[in-house]
């Protein structure tokens, strides 16, 4: 997969991508990330990239033509434009993994006040990682390089994807324990060391649902 950003902020996004997961997918080739400053592509002679609202107001609005032609310049036949908005559709696992089908993402990080209206025009697809407001959508582009990475075949254990949180079933991670078996007085419950996997699993599977209907009830529901 290829992953294209288009930031006024390229710094945010250094040592990121240069850690961890979405370092190791890099180097296997799973998938290549450029940042791009759409600044560079601002045809003003003082590389301008927002100006003031038509009909008054307070705040800069990002301009149409940098990100017009940024985009334009490195779009294919099969790529998915996103646009990371707070007033974008809601992203959710599901969009993720639909994400991690696809090719080719460019993804615009919108800044300041808002944008121009007319670069909507340019988009598949508007998301948002949830109800509040950022400075900018550095950190939400993180948020989607990241979830989408590490469902990439190859990259991590694809058996963890069954047992993430918010796979198909709604429901949340069951508890997991590690050494010792005792810690302050706190135990690691028995039938995990059992060594009866059957029992096990059917266990982990009641715990998963107890939690899920304590933390997100909501998500039952569905
Ligand atoms: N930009 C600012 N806030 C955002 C959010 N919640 N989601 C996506 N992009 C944003």
């Amino acid at each position: 997969m290829r992953i294209d950003i288009l930031t006024l902020f390229p710094n945010m996004f250094d040592t990121v991508f240069q850690e961890s997961i979405i370092k190791r997918a890099q180097k296997l080739q799973k998938v290549e990330i450029y940042v791009h400053d759409f600044r560079n592509y601002s045809k003003d002679p003082h590389h301008k990239v927002d100006d003031t609202p038509y009909g008054g107001g307070a705040g800069m609005v990002l301009m149409c033509q940098p990100i017009f032609d940024c985009v334009n310049a490195l779009k294919t036949e099969n790529c998915k434009i996103i646009l990371l908005t707070p007033s974008g559709g809601p992203y959710h696992q599901r969009v993720a993994y639909d994400l991690s089908k696809e090719t080719h993402l460019i993804i615009i990080c919108g800044h300041y006040e808002g944008f121009d209206e007319r670069i909507r025009s340019l988009v598949n697809l508007e998301i948002s990682i949830g109800d509040y407001v950022l400075t900018g959508g550095e950190i939400p582009a993180m948020v989607l390089v990241d979830s989408i990475t590490r469902l990439l075949p190859g990259v991590i254990n694809e058996k963890s994807h069954l047992e993430d949180s918010f796979n198909e079933h709604y429901l949340l991670d069951y508890p997991t324990y590690t050494k010792p078996r005792v810690y302050q007085d706190m135990a690691v419950p028995e039938i995990l060391l059992s060594g009866d996997h059957k029992k096990i699993a059917k266990y982990r599977y009641s715990e998963s649902v107890k939690k899920t209907r304590d933390l997100r009830p909501d998500l039952l529901e569905k």
